[in-house]
This record gives C-alpha cells, sequence and structure tokens, in this order.
C-alpha cells in the first residue's frame, strides 16, 4: 500500500519545484573542459607560449579530447573563461578577441572544435567588467548574444563582477532572454546565486527558470580544504538548493581540479565520486596534454561517470554524519541508489564503516546487490536491511557504492533518509 503513496511522496518532494530553463539543454549535467582553475588569467605568450590563453590552447586541447578518449567518454564542452578578449569593443560595439593571441577569431575556433565533434564555450559577464577587468556585458546584451551566436558558440559563462547586487537577477534573466532571441541553442552557464547570497536568499525557481547551472559558492582552488568547503557549504544548505536541481538544470560546485597539483589521489577520488553524486556539471580544469594515468583513469571512470549523467537527474545530499565519516546518496533510476562514503579523519589508514552503524539508516529492503566502484571495483554481493557490510575507506578518500534493489521497492527509504538528512541539518550523530 505505501508503495505507491511513499513513490509519489518522494517524487513530490525530491522533483524540481520549478520548470527549467527551455531551451533543450543540459538535460544531464555538463561535460567538459574549462581553463579557469588551471590556467587562471595567463595571457603572457611571449613567456608562456603553451600555456598562455590563446585559440592554441583550445585547440591543443580539443585534439587531445579526441585522441585520448575524452570524448568518448562523455566529455563535450572546451571553455574559454576570463581574459580573452580584446580591452575594447570594435567600432560596432561588439566584443572583439585579443587579435594577438587569437588571430583567427573565435568563429575560427568554434569551426575547429566543432570539426573534431565538439563544443565551444565562451565567457562574459553581467555587469561593467569581467572578473579580470576585461569589458562586461552591461548594456549590450542583445550585442554579445548576437555576437556568440554568429560565431556559433555553444555555451555562455555569464560572471557576476562589477555589478550592483540589486540588478543581478535582472541582468540574468536579460541575457537569458537575449539569447534565447538569437535563436541558436546556446547553454546558460550562470553565477547569479552566488552573487546574491551576501544579500540575500536567492529565488531558485526564478535561476531554474533562467538558466542551465549556476554556482552557488566561491571558486574552487587545487586543494582537499577547497573540496571540504564545497561539500559543506553543498550539506549546509542542501534543503533549499537539491530540490531546484534536475534536468535541464543543475547546481555546479565549480570545476573538477583532479590532475593537477593540489590534491591527493585518495582526495581526487572524493571530487569526482562526490560530484557526481551532486549531479554537478563534470568541467575539468587541469592540464589534459600532461595528465598522470590514474588521474585520467578516475576522471574516465564510466561507471562514476553513469551515476553523475543518471537519467533521472536527482541531485544526491550528505544523509549522515557519524564519527568522521560523511554518508551521501543519490537516488538513481531504476530504483538504485548511490552511496559514498567519506572518510574526514585525516590521520591514520584506512577506517572501516560498518554501513548497519547509522541509525534508523537502512541500505535497502528486503534485499539488494552491492557493487564497490571506488577505491576499486568489488562486487559485494547480495545484502540485507541491516547488512553488516564493513567498507574501508582511506583518510579523506570515498568508498563509493551502487545499490540496486533484487526485488521491492525502498524509494520509501530515500525519502526517509532524505527528510530526517534535512532535519538533522546541523547535527552530528
Ligand atoms: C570569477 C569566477 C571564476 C572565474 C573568474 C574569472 O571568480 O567565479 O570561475 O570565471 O571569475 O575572472
Amino acid at each position: 500500500m505505501c508503495r505507491v503513496a511513499c513513490l509519489v511522496a518522494l517524487i513530490v518532494l525530491m522533483s524540481p519545484s520549478a520548470h527549467a530553463l527551455d531551451n533543450g539543454l543540459a538535460l544531464k549535467p555538463t561535460m567538459g573542459w574549462l581553463h579557469w582553475e588551471r590556467f587562471l588569467c595567463n595571457i603572457d605568450c611571449d613567456r608562456d607560449p603553451n600555456n598562455c590563453i590563446s585559440e592554441r590552447l583550445y585547440m591543443q586541447m580539443a585534439d587531445v579530447m579526441v585522441k585520448e578518449g575524452w570524448k568518448e567518454a562523455g566529455y563535450e564542452y572546451v571553455c574559454i573563461d576570463d581574459c580573452w578578449p580584446s580591452h575594447q569593443r570594435d567600432a560596432q560595439g561588439r566584443l572583439q578577441a585579443d587579435p594577438k593571441r587569437f588571430p583567427g577569431g573565435i568563429k575560427k575556433l568554434a569551426d575547429y572544435v566543432h570539426s573534431k565533434g565538439l563544443k565551444l564555450g565562451i565567457y562574459a559577464d553581467v555587469g561593467k567588467n569581467t572578473c579580470a577587468g576585461y569589458p562586461g556585458s552591461l548594456g549590450y546584451y542583445e550585442t554579445d548574444a548576437k555576437t556568440f551566436a554568429d560565431w556559433d558558440v555553444d555555451l555562455l559563462k555569464f560572471d557576476g563582477c562589477y555589478m550592483d547586487w540589486t540588478l543581478v537577477g535582472e541582468g540574468y534573466v536579460n541575457m537569458s532572454n537575449a539569447l534565447n532571441k538569437t535563436g541558436k541553442s546556446i547553454l546558460y552557464s550562470c553565477e547569479w546565486p552566488l552573487y546574491e547570497w551576501p544579500f540575500q536568499k536567492p529565488n531558485y525557481t526564478a535561476i531554474r527558470e533562467t538558466c542551465n547551472h549556476w554556482r552557488n559558492f566561491g571558486d574552487v582552488y587545487d586543494s582537499w580544504s577547497s573540496i571540504k568547503s564545497i561539500l559543506d557549504w553543498t550539506a549546509s544548505h542542501q534543503d533549499i538548493i537539491v530540490p531546484s536541481a534536475g534536468p535541464g538544470g543543475w547546481n555546479d560546485p565549480d570545476m573538477l581540479v583532479i590532475g593537477n597539483f593540489g590534491l591527493s589521489h585518495a582526495q581526487q577520488e572524493s571530487q569526482m565520486a562526490l560530484w557526481a553524486i551532486m549531479a554537478a556539471p563534470l568541467l575539468m580544469s587541469n592540464d589534459l596534454r600532461d595528465i598522470c594515468p590514474r588521474s585520467k583513469e578516475l576522471l574516465q571512470n564510466r561507471l562514476i561517470i553513469a551515476i553523475s549523467q543518471d537519467p533521472m537527474g536527482q541531485q544526491g545530499y550528505r544523509s549522515v554524519k557519524v564519527d568522521n565519516f560523511e554518508v551521501w546518496e543519490r537516488p538513481l533510476s531504476k530504483k538504485r541508489l548511490a552511496i559514498a562514503v567519506l572518510n574526514m579523519f585525516e590521520i591514520g589508514g584506512p577506517r572501516g564503516f560498518f554501513i548497519r552503524a547509522v541509525p534508523g539508516w537502512k541500505i535497502c529492503e528486503p534485499q539488494c546487490n552491492v557493487t564497490q566502484i571506488l577505491p576499486q571495483y568489488k562486487e559485494l554481493g547480495v545484502q540485507m536491511p541491516h547488512t553488516k557490510l564493513d567498507v574501508f575507506v582511506n583518510p579523506s578518500g570515498t568508498a563509493l557504492l551502487t545499490v540496486t534493489p533484487i526485488s521491492g521497492d525502498f524509494t520509501g527509504l530515500h525519502k526517509l533518509h532524505w527528510e530526517e538528512s534535512v532535519k538533522r541539518k546541523h547535527t552530528i550523530l
């Protein structure tokens, strides 16, 4: 009896509370590469020709994405961030790429990226200037949208610097309309809530109707403390932000920094697992021309990517914090569930976590099959509600599991976990 009622309640409770931006894009979290975290505003091509922000960088990244299996794994967008334009608009008031660093111009770069079967992203800003001081789009939304469409650009990351915060929302909506008016589908990546949170609670219904994804929190750095702060912010605001995510619109916790300098391998596994649980865009910011094989294997792990891209599009959440472990879960299609167990104790060696140690928390009912994906692939076999399953997790690492029901329907359990997690948002068991 409860089955139908529980399922209906679950759908009502967890499905997005608003319509997504109706441009047919981002039905699954966006996958690709974005230059910012790794390459920042490096514009000195005389000194550092291989790593400066220039057309060469994106062409090389596109080449590698095709050659090294990234495209095949699902990574599709090659995205330019800040520092690409010239400091002056042209005589018609249009943005133009820096002529020295982009001698072929953006249209030619887009053609090149398209010839590889990939898509091109570009960056602009809702205010007077971009965050790095280049011309912003304020007063030019229609001109800039048209320019991007003429160049055949496929994604716009729209930043929020140099804008009166009371006008930020209106600016994002106006640019969304301007993009729509071009008639070309351009994926729209916003930072609207990030710039509003310091002053007021953002209107996530409006944001979901306007953007395909949206940054809520500060910039990711190449460090474990940065990843932790993003996870903590997300968990402590999950009651507000989780219901706003779904096909067409996603919370964006910022780039994957896997393959760089700051994270241990266990920490890289945690970022990958948790970004998949959070249904986050998977936008890598690293040097794909020079990446260690283990990081590459992790970023291309089909089982983790399948969690990220699950067609139900339900964002996961932190369900318990206990004994320096965090348990996150994400309901998947076909009544499956992904579970991530993070060991937050940054001393010692791998620690065992008994799934049944969580009061009132059952893995499934009456029976399920459990597969471990991280740190190694392992079939853990058939489990019961109060399974004795003991998983070992490295310090600051994650054990990632998927749970498949054998019989019965345990979607009601997910609802309970979600309600409990919302209730005890700030309590540690
Ligand atoms: C802001 C954004 C970053 C990046 C920089 C570029 O800080 O949040 O993601 O785009 O601007 O200047």
